[in-house]
């Protein structure tokens, strides 16, 4: 009898950041954080094959890299190491979500990986061994790994979920800049964070479920760093903040942009407005549900 080829799909969505503090530097040189994440459903697709040997990766994304130095690829790698699977597999990627943005695609693509291959493989690890192997991986593979709202602390992989009600809404805009998360870390000046930001305001607001309240805190203290850098981002920054949604902010280390709306309506609104005035890509997303298989 032969044997049908095992196959899966699997969504990775993006997240932002709706606030982040730098609470000092590690004597590993990551930063100490708190950070509240939000998974949205802007995804991209991962279709996961087995193969008789090795791990195969390919890409609609042609800038991104499909050899070892791809984190998808490091994450199958990882996997079968662990686990101690003979068989390889194949994958493909179907990028929608930015590179560089901040909005976590690689992170996202890599814990997708490993949660895919875990059903694939029908090895049936738990969430804790899967959250340590994701740990390897990257700060913000965890979050990926556990997905929906979270508190994340450490250098971010320490992942505390939290529960939303509400469905937000919000407009990201990506201004075709690739930023990389290690330079803005590397011009932030820690010692002259004067007034730190307390999350559980904010986590009230969340709590809330009130976006004009979360709009007032949203927080991202690698905001400046990245403006600073990168002038254009301010503008940008700006040019959302004007059309009136109830907070605007950079996700992560950037270079995404998004703004929180009180209603659909409202962010379809700003999205033709951006989009009129030729800023980059414009998406409308919302708090997505956790991991899916199509
Ligand atoms: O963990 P990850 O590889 O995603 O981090 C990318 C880079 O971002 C690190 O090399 C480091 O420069 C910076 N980083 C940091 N503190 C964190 C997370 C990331 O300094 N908590």
């Amino acid at each position: 009898m032969v044997k049908e080829p095992r196959n899966l799909t699997v969504f990775a969505p993006a997240k932002i950041n709706l606030f982040l503090e730098v609470l000092g530097k590690r004597p590993d040189g990551y930063h100490e954080l708190e950070t509240v994440m939000q998974e949205v459903d802007l995804k991209d697709t991962l279709e996961i094959e087995e193969i008789e040997e090795g791990i195969e990766l390919t890409c609609t994304e042609p800038s991104i890299p499909k050899d070892e130095s791809n984190l998808a690829w490091k994450a199958a790698r990882l996997f079968q190491r662990k686990i101690g699977v003979e068989k390889g597999v194949r994958m493909h990627l179907v990028k929608r979500i930015p590179v560089g943005a901040g909005l976590g695609g690689g992170s996202s693509d890599a814990a997708s990986v490993l949660k895919g291959l875990n059903t694939l493989w029908e090895r049936g690890l738990d969430q804790r061994e899967l959250l340590e192997m994701a740990t390897q991986l990257g700060s913000d593979v965890p979050f990926f790994v556990q997905g929906g709202t979270a508190l994340c602390k450490g250098r971010g992989d320490l992942v505390y979920p939290l529960r939303v009600k509400n469905n937000f809404v919000y407009v990201i805009l990506y201004p075709e800049i690739i930023v990389t998360t290690s330079s803005v870390y590397k011009a932030l000046k820690t010692g002259l964070t004067k007034s730190r930001k307390d999350v559980s305001f904010f986590l009230d607001a969340l709590s809330s479920g009130d976006p004009e309240s979360v709009g007032r805190l949203l927080f991202n203290r690698l905001e400046e760093v990245a403006l600073g850098l990168y002038p254009v981002l301010r503008k940008i920054r700006t040019l959302l903040e004007s059309y009136g949604p109830c907070g605007v902010l950079l996700s992560g280390s950037g270079s995404a942009v998004y703004g929180l709306c009180n209603t659909k309506r409202e962010a379809e609104g700003i999205k033709e407005n951006l989009k009129r005035q030729g800023m980059g890509k414009v998406y409308v997303v919302t708090n997505s549900v956790s991991f899916e298989t199509a």
